[in-house]
């Protein structure tokens, strides 16, 4: 049996991956392709109660290795439960944010070493990485804007200051440009179906559907 693609969707907060990762989902149903949609942290009932504990709480509640060890503890479970087996049964997985977010986020956000989240990434992942990331681009303000319209609790990175989210999003400009072949920058401040459209065409091209 041909495995599963991995397709991971990336951006600061309020970028809008979670409505694009339905959009891809029923788009890949119309065409007869199991699909799975999940997230990080998280994903896996072990990695969720891991995302409890980095998603609530104080804004300095954990510092950036802290931080990394606990999503890399996620991350392993979620994989090893979740994306390997799925992906080996034929399924593509769609996953909202994966190892990208800790590069943006601990790494270009936090300023931690970029070898060491290298490493931590081959400790839990070996040489596995996704077919397609798309990074979904939004002015931080506008984004930040957007996400706390929603009212979720769960909001300890939104209250990060504005700078943090500056740089990770600078960051995921960055690793765009470093790697167009797997990376596709998509504007998330176009309207809703323009973001969805770009997002398809880029899917059909990039994974020949
Ligand atoms: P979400 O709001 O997209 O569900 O993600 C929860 C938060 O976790 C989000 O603010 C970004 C943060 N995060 C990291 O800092 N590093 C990571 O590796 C991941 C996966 C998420």
């Amino acid at each position: 049996m041909e495995k599963g693609k991995f397709i991971t969707l990336e951006g600061g907060e309020g970028s809008g991956k979670s409505t694009q990762a339905q959009a891809i989902s029923h788009f890949l149903k119309e065409k007869n392709i199991p699909s799975l949609i999940t997230r990080e942290p998280g994903g896996s009932p072990g990695a969720e109660l891991i995302r409890n504990l980095l998603v609530n709480g104080d804004v300095k509640r954990w510092d950036a290795i802290t931080e990394a060890l606990l999503l890399n503890a996620a991350r392993r479970d979620h994989l090893i439960s979740v994306i390997w087996p799925e992906l080996n049964n034929g399924t593509w997985v769609i996953c909202d944010r994966f190892a990208d977010s800790t590069i943006a986020y601990q790494g270009f956000g936090h300023g931690m070493s970029f070898d060491t989240l290298e490493a931590l990434y081959t400790l839990i992942a070996g040489s596995f990485e996704p077919d397609l990331t798309f990074v979904f681009d939004i002015d931080v303000r506008q984004g930040l804007a957007l996400a706390r319209a929603r009212q979720d609790s769960a909001d300890r990175y939104e209250r990060m200051e504005i700078a943090f989210h500056e740089r990770l999003r600078e960051g995921y400009h960055m690793l765009t440009r470093q790697h167009p072949a797997r990376y596709v920058k998509i504007d998330a401040s176009l309207p809703r179906v323009n973001v969805t459209q770009a997002v398809l065409s880029e899917l059909c091209q990039r994974l020949k559907i």
